[in-house]
């Protein structure tokens, strides 16, 4: 038998936890424009797919969202990082960088994968998918490193 205090809590707890379910941020799923990275330059296929499994959720505004993303707080945690991901970094956005600024933005990108603090680890503790291979590193380290040459001829033409 329940103590008749601990029956009033659980159901207070579980009012609040439906209660809160009403309160749900916007979903981060606009459709995919010629503003996108992938439609801006040529991006080799097994660097998209590094870019999509390890990095798009957070910085793009096409995020992919599991059935417990959509769960309040849940839903509150992700659409924090989503925000803060997106105003650090778009790739949906990219037509509208200046090339330097994106060549200092893919300088960026090298330095937080390279010091392993992106992907979030928040993110590769449950989307195994986001944990990087030395392989798959290095390929979109070759290709950054490729693009930010052709972003320098143009800033220069
Ligand atoms: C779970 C969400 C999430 C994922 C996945 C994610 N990021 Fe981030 N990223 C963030 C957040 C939040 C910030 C801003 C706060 C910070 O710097 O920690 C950020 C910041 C950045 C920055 C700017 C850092 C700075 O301060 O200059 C870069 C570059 C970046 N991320 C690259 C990447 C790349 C590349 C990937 C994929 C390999 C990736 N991120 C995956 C959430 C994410």
């Amino acid at each position: 038998m329940i103590k008749k205090n601990t029956r009033i809590y659980l159901i207070i707890v579980l009012v609040a936890l439906v209660g809160i379910q009403f309160f749900q941020p916007k979903r981060n799923t606009a459709a995919i424009t010629s503003d996108h990275l992938f439609q801006q330059t040529h991006v080799p296929g097994n660097v998209q797919q590094v870019l999509n499994h390890a990095c798009m959720d957070c910085h793009s505004d096409q995020t992919k969202y599991e059935w417990y993303h959509k769960i309040s707080p849940v839903s509150w945690y992700i659409n924090h990082h989503i925000s803060e991901g997106k105003h650090e970094l778009n790739f949906s956005n990219w037509r509208s960088i200046s090339p330097l600024d994106k060549i200092s933005l893919l300088e960026d990108v090298k330095k937080e994968v390279g010091s392993g603090k992106m992907p979030l680890k928040a993110y590769t503790l449950i989307h195994r998918e986001a944990r990087l291979t030395v392989a798959q590193r290095d390929s979109l380290f070759s290709w950054v490193e490729k693009y930010q040459e052709e972003l320098m001829q143009e800033a220069l033409n």
